[in-house]
């Protein structure tokens, strides 16, 4: 084992992110690196095991980075399709862990209630992942720190905006930047702020590590002078029907070239993707040379790996 698995002793569910301290983010970020330079010293490392993949949403780059993942280091995954049905309505969750348990080394799961991966996790011996909740998105904000270091070669003091829903997007942002000691401004309208508990464990977190938290309204504050601005999609899976009335709700928070203007001149675009171009992004900053969404696309892989490497090795 290298020095740089010992130093993450990475263990158990990947919930929330905040299982992580800043010290164990910082060795997954450093195994990230090693695994995408020297992948052909990870092949076969998951040989052997079996990974479930649990979706309750619909998903492109979270199913297909995470079976390509399990493939490269040498597991097999299974895909469990729940999307026309909830996971409970069959039979109760906490059975389909004890099932699950005795078959499989890991439980990925895309869920619409959070709770859903905390009973899976409760009755489960293996690890479970959180590959998305209605709370929490942790794979796609850890992909995305670890692209925008890539990009300014540290993540100490780097400015990030984050600008619309304060949904599980942005609690993961929020609570990765804690950890990594970025200054992360958010933005949002009025009864759209991230959940207060989670902008009050990053502001702890954030003391430790010299981050800074800051929650605002004005979209053009939050960006004035950031290297990176962040925005997601104004109405998340599972709000389709609030999709109207957020679009006049959220009409301000548009990441433009007005907008974009306010940022520092090498300032750089993100997004998780899925993207609605005209809504909480124009088309001249997402597909500017500006734009690394497609890194973060990339990273999502080699994260993961990394993820699953440090859990299930
Ligand atoms: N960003 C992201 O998680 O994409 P999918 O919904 O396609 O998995
Ligand atoms: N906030 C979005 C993220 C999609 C990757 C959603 O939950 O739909």
């Amino acid at each position: 084992m290298s020095s740089l698995e010992t130093s993450i002793e990475l263990k158990g569910d990947l919930l929330t992110g905040m299982e992580w301290s800043p010290a164990q983010v910082r060795a997954l970020l450093d195994l990230t690196a090693e695994m995408k330079s020297h992948p052909e010293r990870y092949r076969g490392t998951l040989a052997g095991r079996v990974l479930i993949l649990l979706f309750e949403k619909p998903s492109l780059r979270t199913r297909v980075t995470f079976e390509v993942g399990v493939a490269a280091l040498g597991g097999t995954s299974i895909f469990l399709d729940h999307t026309a049905a909830r996971l409970g309505e069959r039979e109760p969750i906490r059975d389909i862990a004890r099932n699950l348990e005795r078959w499989v080394q890991g439980i990925i799961a895309r869920v619409f209630a959070q709770e859903t991966l905390d009973e899976l996790a409760g009755n489960a011996s293996v690890p479970v992942i959180n590959a998305l909740s209605d709370r929490f998105h942790p794979c796609q904000a850890l992909a995305d720190f670890f692209t925008l270091e890539e990009r300014f070669g540290g993540l100490r003091g780097l400015k990030l905006a984050y600008v619309g829903d304060g949904n599980n997007m942005c609690h993961s942002l929020l609570i990765c930047a804690a950890r990594t000691g970025a200054h992360l401004r958010v933005a949002t309208p009025t009864g759209y702020e991230p959940d207060s508990a989670v902008v009050a464990e990053a502001r702890r977190v954030a003391r430790e590590t010299r981050g800074k938290i800051e929650i605002l309204q004005s979209p053009e504050e939050a960006v004035a002078g950031v290297q990176a601005v962040y925005t997601d999609v104004w109405a998340s899976m599972g709000q389709e029907d609030e999709a109207a009335e957020r679009e006049k709700v959220f009409a301000a928070y548009q990441v433009n070239e007005r907008l974009f203007a306010h940022a520092a001149p090498d300032a750089v675009f993100l997004h998780c993707l899925p993207a609605h171009r005209g809504l909480e992004v124009a088309p001249e900053v997402i597909d500017s040379p500006r734009s690394i969404i497609y890194d973060q696309a990339e990273n999502r892989l080699h994260v993961q790996k990394a993820i699953l490497h440090a859990l299930l090795t």
